[in-house]
């Protein structure tokens, strides 16, 4: 079964474009078609040819999918600020039928598509709809990526829990930059953010020096996704979720 699965974070800049391309990647490595989706990107600037490049061209460039950019990240807002007020800021509002069409479009183009949404789960990107709302709006689980160093058991159990109480599936959380010599906090927080939350911690990327957002190279994180079984647990939980167990920890 191939996945479409709403990819969030414990915060901003935490690692859900780097797990997402990674994931992306892997997965058509290992004969899924997939498609990425960034369906709303903030902070990025105009040029003269377009849009200086953000999320979408790092998520396009690493996975490959060969979809229109303005399929993969329909809208752009030039505050670096969450997708409500960066609108507000620029006297506009986020079209949401502009982002819902292009996922539907993109879902007759691919078998599964993987949607990075912007900031956190609460993130609002009109007065009164969120991004939790938008997830709901695509019925598609989550994957929350959160980070490994001290603070992240409370952010991840408080993003777990809020989607899940708002009705959402979520699937399982990726720690993204596990240091190579991980300290106390690191070594210790996957098992508790499990225990607290109910949820598999699917896996947890090691930070990658070789990683070039700009470039667009995604360093080992692709060979790591599927290395570490990580892509396959993924393929699994989805699986199973899809399979009608709406919490999949309880089959
Ligand atoms: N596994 C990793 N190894 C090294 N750096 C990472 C890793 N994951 C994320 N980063 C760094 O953290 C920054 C933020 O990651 P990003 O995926 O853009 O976060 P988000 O999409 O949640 O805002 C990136 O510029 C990247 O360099
Ligand atoms: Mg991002």
């Amino acid at each position: 079964m191939t996945p479409s699965i709403f990819i969030t974070g414990t915060d901003t800049g935490v690692g859900k474009t780097i797990v997402t391309a990674a994931l992306a990647r892997a997965l058509r490595d290992l004969g899924r078609d997939i498609g990425v989706m960034k369906p709303i990107q903030t902070g990025v600037a105009r040029t003269s040819e377009g849009w200086e490049p953000g999320d979408a061209e790092y998520l396009a460039a690493v996975s490959s999918t060969g979809d229109p950019m303005d399929l993969i990240c329909p809208v752009r807002l030039e505050a670096p600020l969450a997708p409500s007020v960066a609108a507000e800021l620029a006297g506009t509002a986020v079209d949401l039928d502009r982002v819902l069409a292009s996922y539907r479009k993109l879902r007759t183009r691919h078998a599964g598509v993987l949607i990075e949404g912007a900031g956190g789960i609460t993130v609002p990107i009109q007065k009164d709809y969120g991004m939790a709302d938008l997830a709901r709006a695509m019925d598609l689980p989550l994957l929350i990526v959160a980070r490994p160093a001290l603070g992240t058991i409370n952010h991840t159990a408080l993003t777990a829990h809020y989607a899940q109480a708002v009705g959402l599936t979520v699937l399982g959380i990726v720690i993204a930059g596990m240091p190579a010599e991980p300290g106390l906090a690191e070594r210790t927080s996957p098992a508790a953010i499990e225990q607290l939350t109910g949820l598999p911690v699917l896996g947890c990327m090691p930070f990658d020096s070789n990683i070039d957002v700009e470039r667009g190279d995604p360093g080992e994180t692709v060979e790591w996704m599927i290395a570490s079984g990580t892509a396959q647990r993924v393929l699994d939980r989805f699986s199973l979720a899809a399979s009608g167990h709406s919490n999949p920890e309880n089959p």
